[in-house]
């Protein structure tokens, strides 16, 4: 008993005068499971029986008093003052965060975003797994029909009549199965094709295209329209020509040259010596993809056109490889600003 009363004296001593460490420290050494009031609190069983009771009180209060010194322990920690601005070195440099850029894609998307909202176009977006109707069967072209072979894609095994979307044309059919008219829209979006990739094809690339649909829209209007968009897109000296082409869900249907960036007009590799390169499809909607989508041909008409945001970037930064686009070659994509 007198052995037991001299150790937690001594053991008092000790937590009166701890400083070896923070609350934690504090806690492992005397509270921890392994700490020593668990440790002398087993001394019980050497004390005789007439002792027991005294020891017990003895125990106790020892261990309230060292649970009272943590508590003190960690309510200084509390308190005490965080570090002093004297501590902190404002003028290390901060960690350096490196700003992306927008991928060339995007930022020519947005600009010829923002050419046809000036001329009141609004954008129109829809699924990219399309079903047969909107991106086929409505744009007149029937099952079997040889103009499909033009745009193969990938079909979903699960469902036969499933597909990734050749066009956003699949979208324009969608505005117009809602039949508000009129309707003056563009369609940014990504498409597919099965295409062996190489510099100029990819199984997939992004597209813009734009329809208006209201009465008395002619061919004139067309050219208007995409005559503005090149001259804001490219610049005032560009010079634009129309050849006939088809389509099936336009006619009369044509594809649009601008002249070329590089030699301007005179003649050059780019331009493979003809002084023209082909930008985008376009044409006046046949009547009887109004006729699928609902639309009186008799009362409206319109005209649509369709462009690859890929050609129209390569011909703007003057790119020769379509697979730079992705990539992702940092060394390719920070050359490119914000600035179109
Ligand atoms: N949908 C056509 C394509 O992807 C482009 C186009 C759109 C052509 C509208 C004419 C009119 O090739």
């Amino acid at each position: 008993m007198e052995q037991l009363v001299n150790q937690i004296t001594a053991l008092k001593e000790e937590i009166t005068a701890w400083n070896g460490g923070d609350a934690e420290t504090f806690r492992i050494k005397y509270l921890g499971t392994k700490g020593l009031v668990k440790t002398i609190m087993g001394e019980m069983k050497n004390v005789a029986a007439e002792n027991k009771k005294e020891a017990g009180q003895l125990l106790n209060e020892f261990k309230l008093f060292t649970e009272a010194k943590f508590e003190d322990l960690k309510a200084a920690a509390h308190d005490s003052p965080p570090a002093t601005h004297d501590a902190i070195d404002l003028t290390l440099p901060g960690d350096n965060l490196p700003l992306g850029s927008r991928h060339p894609i995007s930022l020519v998307k947005n600009r010829i975003i923002s050419i046809f909202q000036r001329l009141g176009f609004a954008v129109a977006e829809g699924p990219e797994i399309e079903d047969d109707f909107h991106n086929f069967s409505a744009l007149n072209l029937p099952e079997n029909h040889p103009a499909r072979d033009m745009q193969d894609t990938f079909y979903i095994s699960q469902n036969p009549d499933w597909l990734l979307r050749t066009h956003t044309s699949s979208v324009q059919v969608r505005e117009m199965q809602k039949g508000k008219l009129p309707i003056r829209i563009i369609c940014p979006g990504r498409v597919y094709r099965n295409e062996t990739i190489s510099a100029r094809a990819h199984c997939f690339f992004h597209q813009v295209e734009g329809l208006y649909i209201a009465e008395n829209v002619s061919f004139a209007d067309l050219k208007q329209t995409l005559y503005f968009f090149v001259q804001e897109m490219f610049g005032a000296t560009v010079k634009v020509r129309f050849r006939p082409s088809y389509f099936p869900f336009t006619e009369p249907s044509a594809e649009m040259d601008i002249s070329c960036l590089i030699c301007g007009g005179s003649g050059c590799n780019v331009c493979k010596h003809t002084g023209w390169v082909e930008i985008l499809g376009c044409g006046m909607v046949h009547p009887n993809v109004l006729d699928n989508c609902g639309i009186d041909s008799n009362k409206y008409t319109g005209f649509a056109f369709g462009m690859g945001i890929e050609r129209i970037t390569m011909l703007k930064y003057q790119i020769k490889d379509l697979r730079l686009f992705s990539e992702n070659d940092l060394r390719f994509l920070k050359q490119f600003t914000s600035a179109v």
